[in-house]
């Protein structure tokens, strides 16, 4: 008997991830992109070792280490510099949850990603946009921006923050969700070099000022990648994209003038700035477990999650999502209880709802607590910013032990 069709939306983070863990459980799966060609997107993201543990399960993770320069600590400062706390602790993350964490430019992990996927003889059908889905009682049809139809067993709606396999999902029971949610926060990108003093740990750094954050962590052995959060109104949308070779010296210069009095190693990143790109932060309310699946569909990462990302989970927990949907799928492989496993997808709704049960508490909690940070991070006047930095020091003062608390319950998952 054929493999049964998997339609996977998205070729994103979380859409080849699961086509690959599909196939070896004798899925034939099959990638749409809505993007034509894969362009030089502007930011760059944190895997941590949930995250990499899944992505070393594809075997990406080598690669993404090889290309990055996983951390040894985490420091935060006042904007000026003056330290407010330290840890080597991401240095033991390997021994302690198999995998570091590390920082990767997101066209490298898309990329590295998407080559992956081919590599394992995965079709990937780019330039095909998911516009409207049909369910029937053993089979599903999504069709496409260029008029094709293509039918499966079953969806997967990797489809990130826009989804349309989560707007036509929520459509079918007669839920109309506007447009992602802004957060009233804005973040400035940009990758340079790795300034001299930043040059002899490999660490996640904050810096604090009023109404400004400034993140910064390697993407590679010389190279950083840094993001400034700052408080903005949507009136000013205009002003969110990458900027244009013409406009880099007026932009650095801007830059500059907003981080005086700030760690001269953040100006230094600044003037040698490579490409700045500025946009706007957004999430989504939470939804309902019910809501992230239909008959015969269900939605992973972004497209049930959307989260802002100021605890760096987004795709983490894209990957957890990946993981725990793979081992929930019965193994079509094994011959053993072939013929009851091809049964079991005829009622998917019934795999796919203790998946949503125990994945929306999870992914929901992270989303807040995201919120909540990015509010905190960029704290205005002197009062709270004085609040904000003495909470930062006490984070710090428990020593190992609590910071180990704080990560623990993310990095020992989805598994140890
Ligand atoms: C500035 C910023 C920094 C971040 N930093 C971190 C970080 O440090 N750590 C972390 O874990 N996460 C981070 N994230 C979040 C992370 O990028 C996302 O959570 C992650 O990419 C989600 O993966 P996904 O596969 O669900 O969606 P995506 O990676 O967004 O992929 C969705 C794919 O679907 C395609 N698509 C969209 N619509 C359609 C359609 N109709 N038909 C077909 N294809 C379609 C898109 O083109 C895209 O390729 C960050 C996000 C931002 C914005
Ligand atoms: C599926 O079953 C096959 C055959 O028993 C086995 O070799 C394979 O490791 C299994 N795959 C997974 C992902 O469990």
């Amino acid at each position: 008997m054929a493999s049964p069709i998997v339609l996977v939306i998205g070729c994103g983070v979380a859409g080849p991830v699961l086509a690959i863990l599909l196939k070896r459980k004798g899925y034939r799966p099959i990638v749409f992109e809505k993007v034509r060609e894969l362009g030089t997107a502007g930011a760059s993201l944190m895997v941590m070792s949930n995250g990499l543990k899944v992505f070393n399960m594809i075997g990406v993770a080598d690669a993404i280490k090889a290309e990055s320069l996983p951390l040894k600590a985490l420091w935060d400062a006042k904007a000026s510099g003056e330290v407010l706390g330290q840890s080597d602790l991401p240095s033991t993350f390997t021994e302690r949850y198999q995998q570091p964490a590390a920082g990767i430019r997101r066209t490298s992990l898309n990329l590295l990603l998407k080559n992956k996927v081919l590599e394992e003889g995965i079709e990937v059908r780019e330039g095909w946009g998911l516009v409207a889905i049909q369910e029937h009682d053993d089979s599903v049809t999504a069709t496409f921006s260029n008029g094709e139809s293509v039918t499966g067993s079953f969806l997967i709606g990797c489809d990130g923050i826009k989804s349309a396999a989560r707007t036509i999902l929520l459509k079918q029971r007669g839920v109309e969700e506007g447009a992602p949610s802004f957060t009233g926060l804005t973040q400035t990108a940009f990758l340079s070099e790795t300034p001299g003093p930043l040059q002899d740990l490999a660490a996640m750094r904050n810096w604090y000022g009023d109404g400004t954050h400034v993140i910064a962590y390697p993407v590679g052995p010389k190279t950083t990648s840094w993001a400034l959060t700052q408080r903005e109104t949507q009136e000013r949308e205009e002003t969110w994209r990458p900027f244009t070779a013409d406009e880099m010296k007026t932009q650095q210069d801007a830059l500059c003038k907003l981080l005086e009095g700030w760690d001269e190693s953040i100006v230094q990143g600044v003037k040698s700035s490579e490409r700045i790109i500025k946009f706007g932060l957004f999430d989504r309310d939470e939804l309902k477990p019910e809501q992230w699946y239909s008959k015969r569909c269900v939605l992973v990462g972004d497209a049930a999650h959307p989260t802002s990302p100021h605890l760096g989970q987004g795709a983490n927990q894209a990957m957890e999502d990946c993981y725990h949907l793979s081992c929930a799928l019965p193994n079509l492989s094994s011959r053993q209880d072939f013929e009851s496993n091809i049964a079991a997808l005829g009622a998917i709704s019934d795999i796919f709802r203790p998946f949503a049960e125990s994945r929306q508490p999870r992914t929901s909690v992270l989303v807040k607590g995201a919120r909540a940070l990015g509010e905190k991070r960029v704290a205005v006047g002197a009062e709270r910013g004085k609040e904000r930095d003495e909470a930062v020091a006490q984070s710090y003062r428990g020593g190992a032990a609590a910071i180990v608390e704080k990560f623990e319950g993310l990095l020992s998952q989805p598994f140890n």
